[in-house]
């Protein structure tokens, strides 16, 4: 911050309009300003706490788009690909197995000294089309297993931490312990899941092991906080080797957050003996009016209030961003607004310029209690 008192006229200073000065320093450098580059970077802030502060990243421009790069060099120090690791990318073929991208990710985290997060190894959504017939039969169960094995066994040593099975909680869908209607699910219920974890441990042995789900924020959210506590009470008390809890973090500006039902949850989490990472956070502004002063300053204090309540669980290890800059995010084709303006949902904006919502987070790291 430049220090503007020595251009003032000295004489015309007196103590209040210094006093209105220091606090107007204060408040800009808390509201943050996009324009100064030598503010400690989040990585150094999460750090200081005995936090990690990390980023999704996407092959695509991290190796084309040397400001993209610049920026996530700049604030991670961990990060996860998007989709590069998962089941379509991964194995195209029932023949094939493709790693191009994903391991182009891992050589980068390692020469740059990035923690790498594997994302993810069994989930509903990805499997190739080659897979479908195979996972409704009495060999899906198995197929998946093989997947989870290789996929692991080949990063081994290279990640350190894997959302090993991602959102198998569905209790809309009706069926025993709330599993997700699918087919190996079905069939084997929650030891199925147990295996995952035991294939993954055997794959990786070293590897920290979490199960990844979302919506478990918002006040209308318990039946699925209910449903994913009691989900991994079960796993553990089966033994499976889980490690912690990946908490994705979408949140919807707006939306009811009630921070004593939130710190209770994440209270329980804890009791079981789970670590807890925020994976996936990004602020969804479609229930905000387009006007983009206001819809930042929104997104920024609800990530603040977010993270604060987060931060505060000791069991809580770190953060996640889903994505660095609004220039690239799955809810602007996953969940568009409605007058198709680009959502503002990541700390920084499209030409990597950093917004409130960066602030925020700073603001977070730098009140976290220390682990
Ligand atoms: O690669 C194909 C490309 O060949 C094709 O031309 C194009 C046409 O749409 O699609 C491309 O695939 C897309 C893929 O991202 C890669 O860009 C898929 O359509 C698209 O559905 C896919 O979306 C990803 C989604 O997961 C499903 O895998 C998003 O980028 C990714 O941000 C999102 O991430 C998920 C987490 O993994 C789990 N938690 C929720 C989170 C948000 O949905």
């Amino acid at each position: 911050m430049r220090n503007y008192i020595g251009h003032w006229p000295t004489k015309r200073i007196d103590r209040r309009t210094l006093l209105l000065a220091a606090g107007a320093a204060f408040a800009s450098a808390h509201v943050g300003r996009a324009d100064e580059p030598s503010e400690t970077s989040l990585r150094q802030r999460a750090e200081k706490k005995g936090l990690v502060f990390g980023t999704q990243v996407n092959a695509g421009p991290l190796f084309s788009l040397k400001p993209y790069q610049d920026a996530v060099l700049r604030d991670a120090s961990m990060i996860v690909p998007e989709n590069e690791m998962k089941w379509r990318p991964t194995h195209p073929t029932a023949l094939q197995s493709n790693y191009f991208n994903a391991n182009r990710i891992a050589k980068f985290a390692e020469d740059n000294k990035l923690l790498l997060r594997g994302h993810t190894a069994v989930w509903h959504q990805n499997p190739p089309a080659w897979t479908n017939d195979i996972i409704a039969s009495d060999d899906g169960q198995k197929l998946v297993l093989e997947h989870a094995r290789e996929l692991i066994n080949h990063f081994s040593g290279h990640v350190m931490e894997w959302d090993v099975v991602n959102e198998a909680i569905a209790p809309e869908d009706g069926m025993p312990g709330n599993l997700r209607n699918w087919a190996p699910y079905n069939k084997g219920g929650i030891d199925f899941i147990a295996d995952c974890f035991y294939a993954a441990r055997e794959a990786d042995p070293k590897a920290n092991l979490y199960y990844n789900d979302f919506s478990v924020y918002y006040r209308s959210q318990g039946h699925r906080r209910d449903a994913i506590l009691g989900f991994l009470e079960k796993l553990k008390s089966k033994g499976a080797p889980i490690d912690g809890f990946g908490i994705q973090s979408h949140l919807i500006a707006k939306a009811e957050f009630d921070e004593n039902i939130y710190r209770h949850f994440l209270s329980e989490i804890a009791d079981l003996g789970l670590k807890i990472r925020a994976t996936e956070l990004d602020v969804s502004d479609v229930r905000l009016e387009p006007d983009i002063n206001l819809r930042d300053t929104i997104v920024a204090a609800h990530t603040k209030q977010y993270l604060d309540v987060l931060f505060d669980e000791p069991a809580v290890v770190g953060l996640v961003t889903w994505g660095m800059t609004d220039r690239f995010s799955w809810l602007h084709e996953g969940w568009p607004r409605k007058d198709r303006l680009r959502q503002r949902c990541l700390p920084l904006d499209d030409n990597f310029t950093r917004k409130p919502m960066w602030h925020a987070i700073a603001n977070a790291f730098d009140h976290a209690p220390s682990r």
